[in-house]
């Protein structure tokens, strides 16, 4: 039998869809290997003042398709203060959590990562709507995402057809422009930024106005909410003073800025739509459920083989364990091969 009796589960970080079925796997697999199972609330946030639920079949009944996190999620860095960081140790101790299993993205799992240095025993599930981990293929959430994402288009586009308008669409991704890069390809959009590749205005106007010289008077513009201009104009509202605790600016603004720079330059009426919130809120989609699934159990099954310091990790169809200490502070770009795809369809 596990040396582990009773396991600890959080989230941490943005939600995402997908969430549920891994707290429900980790659940169902934990208790059957006769392992208890406690709901930590709020991320770290729970770890630190105690704030514990116990996990049973009944808890996790009926999660499985819904979207959010039944733990809550905080963005709580427990390294902020000596202070916290002493109470969580101890409560370690004091509830009796002989592993704990994070869900997160790169702050989450890099706390994870120094609690494990320290001696804790923890196992990690990658998790973010961004797709912009490097050790893994890919994270649950980013499917239902795209699938959002791609509804919006499709909508956008109508509309844009009807009106004879531009249609910018701003989409979640903040270093990386996964969502942008497949949505758009997915949803046929005429132009893609990332915050991969610096945006030339001049060069984004003179292809709509080409496309619109052979016929096509309307255009869908999708950005994602990272990218920035290349002649450096700053993005307006993005407000420096609203920081997280993991040092993460607040962004927003993009979208609009570019709606209006197109219109001043191509004449061309313009609306912007941004996607926000909504791509991280819902019911996830198959893949998200499956893969939340098979992330949730793996990471039990680490627990009880006594492998510690590991993330969870799908590779091609496998699901792996990955060292945590490698797993974070290296960010997944957009596969270039992929952005020059759509690009073939710009304009
Ligand atoms: O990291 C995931 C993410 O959805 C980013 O794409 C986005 O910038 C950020 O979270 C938004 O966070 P919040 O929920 O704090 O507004």
């Amino acid at each position: 039998m596990s040396p582990v009796r009773q396991l600890g589960v959080l989230t941490g970080g943005g939600d995402c869809p997908g969430l549920n079925p891994v707290i429900r796997a980790v659940t169902r697999r934990a208790l059957q290997a006769q392992v208890k199972v406690l709901g930590i609330r709020n991320g770290w946030k729970g770890l630190i003042e105690a704030d514990v639920v116990p996990l049973n079949l009944e808890s996790v009944s009926g999660i499985l398709p819904k979207g959010g996190t039944i733990l809550g999620t905080s963005r709580t860095n427990p390294y902020k203060r000596p202070e916290d960081h002493a109470r969580l140790l101890e409560n370690i101790k004091r509830l009796q959590l002989d592993a704990l299993i994070a869900i997160g993205g790169e702050d989450t799992l890099g706390v994870a990562t120094k609690l494990s240095k320290e001696g804790i025993k923890v196992v990690g599930v990658p998790k973010t709507i961004d797709n912009d981990l490097s050790a893994t293929d890919y994270t649950f959430g980013f499917d239902t995402a795209v699938n959002i994402a791609m509804e919006a288009i499709d909508r956008l586009h109508t509309t844009a057809e009807s009106h004879h308008r531009i249609m910018v669409a701003e989409v979640m991704g903040r270093h990386a422009g996964w969502i942008a890069t497949a949505a758009g390809i997915a949803g046929g959009a005429d132009v893609i930024l990332i915050p991969e590749e610096l945006i030339d205005l001049d060069a984004v106007c003179e292809l709509i106005k080409k496309r619109h010289a052979r016929g096509k008077d309307f255009s869908i513009i999708v950005v994602a909410e990272g990218a920035q201009f290349k002649d450096g104009t700053p993005v307006a509202e993005k407000r420096p003073e609203r920081v997280d605790e993991f040092g993460h600016v607040r962004l927003g603004g993009i979208g609009h800025l570019l709606g209006q720079l197109i219109e001043q330059r191509t004449g061309y009426e313009t609306r912007v739509t941004v996607l926000g919130h909504l791509q991280r809120g819902g019911s996830p989609t198959a893949f998200d459920r499956i893969l939340g699934t098979r992330f949730g159990v793996k990471a039990v099954e680490l627990v009880l083989e006594g492998q510690f310091g590991y993330m969870v990790s799908l590779q091609g169809n496998e699901i792996r364990a990955f060292p945590l200490e490698q797993a974070t502070g290296k960010l997944k770009t957009v596969d270039m091969d992929l952005y020059n795809i759509a690009k073939i369809f710009f304009g």
